[in-house]
């Protein structure tokens, strides 16, 4: 039969719908539909959490991205060394280029540096504790800093403010996989189970030729209102 592609059994039926088979993985592998340019399923937005109460006060006289050093200071911060870096894109997988991302945690020996943090545990001087940058062209953020340590009735977590161009803030708390306390972490078990794995993430061991012993992704998904509802 000219002008009509068979496949190996010669039936142009079921060529067609071998056809429409390969175009179906084709636009798949591309992320789209059939039906058009739209994702194949909308990504789902990292939840929000609460903020806690040791969001710098006053602003620290150094917020750069790199919390394991304190300008005018000799020294590192104790505690094991990461590189905690990812994306912020929208529910379509589009990079958000200019979107400052700011963090907080506690430094090694599990104390914040905020007037409302009254423990006895001593202050590493050498660790920042805040940190600030902006996400470039393909929405990418890196930060260096130590991998998160408990702290008294919390899972090791790290707070992370997201805030796109011309849009509110997205407020939510990373977490490391390994962390046993994830378990009963009562900000953390707020969330719906199939929350909360957005929100955890390996601390992988890396070659010490970077600086760092351990690198965590963090790939931050923005809802068009800056995030999804609070939960706290
Ligand atoms: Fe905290």
């Amino acid at each position: 039969m000219p002008n009509v592609e068979t496949d190996r059994t010669g039936d142009p039926r079921s060529t067609a719908a071998a056809g429409r088979r390969r175009l179906i993985r084709w636009f798949a592998a591309a992320g789209l539909s059939l039906a058009g340019a739209a994702p194949l399923r909308a990504l789902t937005p990292t939840p929000r959490q609460t903020a806690g109460p040791f969001y710098p006060s006053v602003p620290p006289l150094d917020d750069d991205n790199d919390l394991t050093r304190v300008r005018g200071r000799i020294g590192t911060a104790r505690g094991v060394i990461a590189d905690v870096l990812g994306r912020v894109v929208d529910v379509n997988g589009v990079p958000i280029a200019g979107a400052e991302v700011k963090i907080w945690q506690c430094d090694a020996n599990g104390r914040y540096r905020h007037p409302l943090e009254r423990s006895a545990r001593p202050i590493d001087p050498s660790f920042q504790g805040y940190g600030r940058v902006v996400t470039d062209e393909l929405g990418r953020y890196r930060f260096r800093t130590i991998k998160p340590v408990p702290y008294p009735g919390r899972a090791p977590h790290i707070h992370f403010s997201v805030t796109p161009p011309r849009a509110r803030a997205l407020v939510t708390q990373m977490y490391a996989a390994d962390s046993p306390e994830n378990q009963w972490d009562f900000i953390l078990n707020r969330l719906p189970t199939d929350q909360r794995a957005a929100l955890i993430v390996e601390f992988a061991h890396i070659g010490k030729a970077s600086g760092a012993a351990r690198a965590a992704t963090f790939d931050i998904v923005l809802a068009p209102t800056g995030g999804t509802p609070s939960t706290s």
